[in-house]
């Protein structure tokens, strides 16, 4: 009998996973209460991208006199809201086109265990052998007085703004609170950033986030780090941030808007964890390697649970709960996710950062090659590094003009020889 598969989400894990099912030979049907394609394809990732395309273009416009074309650029953010929709719903036409050719039955609706082996979707049950919830996540609300303030925004009212404010404060210098502020910095916002650790982009190599930092600072972005937000006061016009800095002052930052980027929660109050018996922390639900949960039926990918939220680490993650699901034995390892950072300079990197191997303990070197000393990078007037990591015992061949314990290393030039 064809197995049937019910996945609850159609973002970059469910439809990922629809389709892997789909391959193998699975009756597939995926539960969206939303748009296909989920936080990433609808306001995360690609209509972000799409911004800050517009903002990197009006950036080089402005400073292409330095490269022998004067122009001046001129804004019209209407029709860039009007761009960056055109991308997204050309994206999620793509990916209903893929559930189709995949013969994936789509519902729309919100899918609820009403018992741990019955799902209904708007009070109707949808039968299945196995399910993979999909879920994704929610803008985690901080509770700091008058956050619910009118000017206050999440990153989906970041993405909707209909005109560029006058003065942005983001709470939060993690990956949305940076790439937030490279778009509306650039496109000629006063940028505040609130911190609350010593360093912005807490997960990233602490080198490369300090890098990071200057640079922003450099363009005009004020970053308080070590800094938090003890109240916001809502002033009709606009709202009073109060912020208790690293010094342990307490000054008011006025802003038009007040981005909150906090991180995000697990999206899965609707699914009646606790009625189907599922095994959660605080809503996050646990996994094992192979995505599935405390039922041995039940599978969860991607954001809701926890982790890396990543719209490629979804989407390998439900590969390899589609794969589990169907009798194919898969396990998910997260050491060599890719991670990026869409600013400017953006930041790429796979592995460890070098306080990870610290604390790891490991045997390590580091090399270090600055871009401006490559003739691309330096013609597109950009600078930065890269580093390189590797452990000292795993290294092929000499290590010539490479010093051990980390220590600061040599031009990488030496290792092309
Ligand atoms: P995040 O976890 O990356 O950063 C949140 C930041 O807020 C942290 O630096 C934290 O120290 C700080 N913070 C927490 N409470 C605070 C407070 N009360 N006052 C001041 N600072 C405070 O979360 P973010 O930026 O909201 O992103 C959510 C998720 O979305 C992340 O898991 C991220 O990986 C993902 N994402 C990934 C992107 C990418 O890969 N390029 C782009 C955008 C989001």
């Amino acid at each position: 009998m064809t197995p049937k598969i019910l996945i609850i989400g159609g973002g970059p894990g469910g439809y990922v996973a629809a389709i892997r099912a789909a391959q193998l030979h699975a009756e597939v049907t995926l539960v969206e209460n939303g748009q296909l394609g989920g936080t990433c394809l609808n306001v995360g990732c690609i209509p972000t991208k799409a911004l800050l395309h517009t903002s990197q273009l009006y950036g080089e416009i402005s400073e292409a006199a330095a490269y022998g074309v004067n122009a001046t650029p001129v804004l019209d953010f209407d029709a860039a809201q009007k761009y960056k929709a055109r991308v997204v719903n050309q994206l999620v036409n793509g990916v209903k086109g893929l559930m189709k050719a995949n013969k994936v039955k789509v519902l729309n609706g919100t899918a609820t265990f009403t018992t741990k082996a019955t799902v209904q979707v708007d009070g109707k049950d949808v039968p299945f052998d196995k399910v993979i919830i999909a879920t994704g996540s929610t803008p985690a609300i901080p509770p700091i007085p008058g956050i619910h303030s009118p000017q206050c925004i999440d990153s989906t009212g970041a993405l909707a703004l209909t005109e560029v404010p006058s003065r942005l404060v983001i709470v939060g210098g993690g990956v949305i609170g940076i790439e937030m502020a490279a778009i509306y910095r650039t496109l000629g916002s006063e940028v505040t950033i609130v911190e609350a650790q010593e360093e912005i982009l807490p997960p990233i190599d602490r080198e490369i986030a300090t890098l990071l930092r200057e640079k922003l600072v450099a363009v005009g972005t004020r970053i308080e780090v070590g800094a938090t937000v003890e109240e916001i006061t809502d002033k009709v016009s606009h709202a009073d941030v109060t912020v208790r800095t690293s010094a342990g002052q307490t000054m008011v930052i006025p802003g038009d808007k007040v981005l909150v980027a906090v991180g995000r929660r697990a999206n899965t109050a609707a699914l009646g964890l606790d009625t189907a018996g599922i095994a959660h922390d605080r809503g996050q639900i646990t996994v094992g390697a192979q995505q599935q949960t405390n039922l041995p039926n039940v599978y969860a990918i991607g954001d809701c649970t926890g982790g890396s939220m990543l719209a490629h680490v979804a989407s390998a993650q439900g590969e390899v709960a589609a794969e589990n699901a169907l009798g194919h034995p898969a396990s998910y390892d997260g050491k060599t996710n890719p991670a990026c950072v869409y600013t400017d300079p953006e930041i790429a990197g796979v592995g460890l950062t070098e306080e990870q191997v610290k604390a790891q303990k490991i045997n390590y070197l580091v090399g270090r090659f600055p871009l401006s000393a490559n003739g691309k990078s330096l013609i597109m007037g950009a600078d930065g590094l890269v580093k390189i990591i590797p452990d000292r015992d795993c290294r092929i061949g000499s290590g010539d003009g490479v010093n051990a314990g980390g220590r600061d290393v040599h031009n990488l030039r030496s290792s092309h020889r």
